[in-house]
Formats: structure tokens, sequence, C-alpha cells
């Protein structure tokens, strides 16, 4: 049977994480969180000490095993997820995923989880670059001001909300003018602005459209 993909892309903070992991609950698929990954890439770099814009730091890919438990991520074993929420990360993953080398390292696995299995992948380029052919794909978006609202609540932080508007935005414009799969909506993707509506209805929404799209394809 042909394997169902869902691509879920959009800025930070736009909900692609949380709504993901929810849809692949309820249909009983894999959650890949590419995000996750760039991320956990980023703090492996870093902890190692090695310059972030040279190619031969990210060596360690060659022999890298990611794993996904539980929306946990482990990287060769090791458990990275307390790790990559940090501030750090959030100020550097931007030039690690410019990276073209890290780039298709990271697809190629994507890429591989996805020939095995039903998956609900949310990035940056998924609909775009590393799934394609995906039946259904959303591109996710919502006022900046929202999402760092919904980012400072999430995390839990205290911090004014000014600085977080201006770290989103600061990423935002580095991920979608990088010259290597940059942050863009799919010309067959359909936008939801998340702006004012919640969780549930988010989800309802892309549930409706998988609805549309398999009874399409029924009649094919
Ligand atoms: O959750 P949030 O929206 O803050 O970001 P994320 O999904 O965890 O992604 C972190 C960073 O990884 C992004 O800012 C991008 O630089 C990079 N990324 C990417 O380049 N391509 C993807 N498919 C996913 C993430």
């Amino acid at each position: 049977m042909q394997l169902f993909h869902i691509a879920i892309d959009g800025p930070a903070g736009s909900g692609k994480s949380s709504i993901s992991k929810e849809l692949a609950n309820q249909l009983n698929c894999v959650h890949i969180d590419t995000g996750a990954m760039y991320r956990a890439v980023t703090a492996i770099a870093l902890r190692n000490q090695t310059p972030l814009d040279d190619v031969k730091t990210y060596q360690f890919l060659e022999s890298s095993i990611f794993e996904y438990q539980k929306e946990s991520i482990y990287v060769n074993g090791e458990n990275l997820t307390d790790m990559i929420r940090d501030k750090t990360i959030n100020q550097h993953v931007s030039l690690v995923s410019s990276i073209e080398y890290v780039r298709k390292k990271l697809v190629d696995v994507q890429q591989i989880i996805a020939e095995k299995y039903d998956v609900v992948m949310d990035g940056r380029d998924i609909g775009s670059v590393v799934l394609p052919q995906a039946q259904v794909k959303i591109f996710l978006t919502a006022e900046i001001e929202e999402r760092a609202k919904r980012r400072i609540h999430e995390m839990g932080l205290d911090i004014p909300l000014k600085q977080m508007i201006d770290d989103i935005a600061n990423r935002d414009l580095k991920d979608s003018t990088r010259m290597i799969s940059p942050l863009t909506k799919a010309s067959d993707a359909i936008v939801i602005d998340t702006t004012y509506l919640t969780k549930e209805q988010v989800i309802q929404a892309i549930l409706i459209e998988i609805d549309k799209r398999k009874r399409q394809h029924a009649k094919h």
C-alpha cells in the first residue's frame, strides 16, 4: 500500500511541532520534527567547540544515527532533547542549517524514514525539498507577536516580548533568505493562518484537508 506523507512547514513558533505531534498521534503515524535534528547537530558542534562555519566540523554526521522515541531525539544513543531548546542553539541553528553538507545529510535521513513509514514531518523545506510528493502539504503562519507570545509561554520564559520577537524575526530572515532550501511555501501547500485559531481548530482544518485528499485519491 502507498505510504501517506503529510508535510508541515512554516516559520518559527507557528505551531508546527505541537500540531504535528498531535496530528501524528491521531493518525497513528510517525512524527518527525526536522528542526530538532538541525538543533541537535548545532548542540553537538557547539559542545565540540569546533568552528560552525567550517564543513569539517560536521564530519561526525558520516557516522551519526538519529532516533526519535516519544518526542525525544537521540543521536548515537545520547538523548539531546533537553539541550536543543537552549537560547544559544536558537542563536546558531540558522547558520548550521544553511550549510549544504549538513542539509544533504539530514535530508537523506529524513527521506529514508519516509520511505518506510506514514509520516507527519515538520520543518522549513519539507513540502518543497524533502517530501515533494507528500499527499498533503500545509504551510502554517501566524502574526509574529502571537508567535513570540506562544514561544514565551511554551518555554515558561520570563523575558520581554520584544526580545522574543527580535529572536524569531532574526531566525525567520536567515531561514528564508539562505541559498539552499530556504523556508518556503510549496506551490501546492495550503496556508493556514493560526493567529486566531486554537490548536484543535488547526488540527481540525488539517484533518479536513487530509480527508479531501484521501477521497480524491480513492476516485482515481
Ligand atoms: O520550533 P522552531 O520553529 O523555533 O524551529 P525548529 O523547527 O525547531 O527549527 C530550528 C531551526 O532549524 C530553524 O530556525 C532552521 O534554521 C532550521 N531548520 C531547517 O533549516 N530546515 C528544517 N527542515 C527544519 C529546521
